[in-house]
Formats: C-alpha cells, sequence, structure tokens
C-alpha cells in the first residue's frame, strides 16, 4: 500500500501526532545522532528531533518520500540492510516498520549501528477511535501486520528488551480530520463510513480520539542502563 500516493501524502499530512507523546513517555536521553527506520513520510523521525543534533531515517518505499516533512535526512534503503557504520547512532525507532521486515535481521541489523551505550526503540499504535464508537468497516488490510514487541527476538539478536510502555492517548480531532486519518488505517472505505456514520457523534465539534500505543526499548545485551 505504501507504494500509493493518496497513503504517502496521508502519511504526511493526515496522521495524528500520537508518536511524540510515546516518545515523551519513555524517558529517553538526548544524543548526537539518531536514526528513525521504516520512516514513511517521517511523522516518527520529526518527532525524535529534539533529541539529537542529526536525524537521519531510512524507508524502503522512495514514494513515501515524496511528500516528507522537513527536518530529518532522508535516505532510501531497507531495515535489514542499513547504510551506516557500526555504532553510528545513539538512538533508533523504529515506528510501525519492524512489522514488514525480518525481525532477526532488523533487530541484528539496528545492534549493528547502534552505539554501545545506545537505545532502541519499538513503537506503534492502533486505529484510533472515538470515544464509545465502534468499527463498522471490518477490514484488515494487513493480518500479518500485529506483532507483540515483548516476543521479539531480543537476546538472539544481542539486544535486552529493558521496557515496554503501554498507554492511551487522546488527541483531539474534527470529523474531517479522523475521516482523513481513518483512510490512511483502511483505505476510501474507511473514511466513506466516517464521513457517513460519526456526523452525529462529532456533530461538528473536535472530539477525542483514544490511540491504544506502546513503546519498547531495548540496549545492547551487555548495557545495565534502563530508559
Ligand atoms: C506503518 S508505516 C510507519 C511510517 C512511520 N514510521 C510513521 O510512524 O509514520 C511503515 C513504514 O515502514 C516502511 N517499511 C516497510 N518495510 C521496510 C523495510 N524493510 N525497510 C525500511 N522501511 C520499511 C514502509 O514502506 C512504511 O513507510
Amino acid at each position: 500500500m505504501y507504494e500509493r500516493e493518496d497513503v504517502a501524502a496521508g502519511y504526511a499530512g493526515d496522521r495524528p501526532a500520537v508518536h511524540g507523546r510515546i516518545i515523551a513517555g519513555l524517558g529517553l536521553p538526548r544524543v548526537r545522532a539518531a536514526l528513525d527506520v521504516g520512516c514513511g513520510a517521517g511523522l516518527s523521525a520529526v518527532a525524535i528531533a529534539h533529541l539529537a543534533d542529526l536525524v537521519v531515517c531510512v524507508e524502503i518505499e522512495p514514494n513515501m518520500l515524496r511528500y516528507r516533512l522537513p527536518g530529518p535526512r532522508y535516505v532510501v534503503g531497507s531495515g535489514e540492510r542499513l547504510p551506516f557504520r557500526d555504532g553510528a547512532f545513539g538512538l533508533i525507532t523504529a515506528s510501525g516498520s519492524l512489522n514488514y521486515m525480518d525481525k532477526g535481521v532488523a533487530l541484528r541489523e539496528a545492534r549493528r549501528v547502534l552505539a554501545p551505550d545506545g537505545v532502541l526503540v519499538v513503537c506503534d499504535f492502533g486505529t484510533g477511535w472515538p470515544d464509545g464508537v465502534e468499527p463498522l468497516w471490518v477490514e484488515d488490510p494487513d493480518p500479518d501486520y500485529p506483532m507483540d514487541p515483548r516476543e521479539l527476538p531480543w537476546g538472539a539478536s544481542g539486544l535486552r528488551l529493558v521496557s515496554f510502555v503501554e498507554r492511551q492517548v487522546r488527541v483531539g480531532m474534527s470529523l474531517d480530520g479522523y475521516a482523513r486519518y481513518l483512510r490512511t488505517e483502511g483505505g476510501e472505505q474507511a473514511e466513506q463510513w466516517a464521513r457517513e456514520t460519526l456526523p452525529t457523534v462529532f456533530d461538528g465539534s473536535s472530539l477525542d480520539v483514544i490511540f491504544d500505543t506502546y513503546g519498547a526499548c531495548a540496549l545492547h545485551d551487555s548495557q545495565v542502563i534502563a530508559c
């Protein structure tokens, strides 16, 4: 789906600012250089800009970079084969992207480019819903997507999971904003469902949309400092 122009544009302009809220809850240190793997249009990379002098990101689908957000340095490449030297980054994030990779290969590659005292963050959020509203467009565009970060092969990759934080994040959205966001999750059908079904729910106002989020922090297996 990431080769579609509307998805690229939607990832740049229509996704809610949830990443920063996840990152803020993890107590991460400031570093010289940070890497965001599978950055899409850059929303997850922009969310760590305050934590690093330089943010680099890698995205496998060139189309996603057509609407890239300003700030980070973008590289087209694969999370399973990162074009960087060993230990180059004090912070590495992967937001909703490891799901698509060979997880063992990608984690070993992240460990390789992670500084010995660096932190790797794997994070994501589920589809957000206005309080009390059930989804009626029953469509899972990618049944292979779900991933439990606690089950990842950390040890076999030379990493150690040191924290796993789950929390709900609320973001105020208008019906139009929510419908456009929902398109990035479930395509035109989802957007149409929102526009037809939710006007009475939003009633011309902004509503809190609830997102279930998680953030998992891992270190080199020889490190002892937790984030
Ligand atoms: C759900 S999107 C998340 C984008 C961004 N991290 C965000 O939070 O807005 C997943 C992204 O991972 C990218 N991706 C998938 N497989 C990848 C791989 N092997 N290497 C790098 N990026 C990949 C996709 O093209 C897509 O842009």
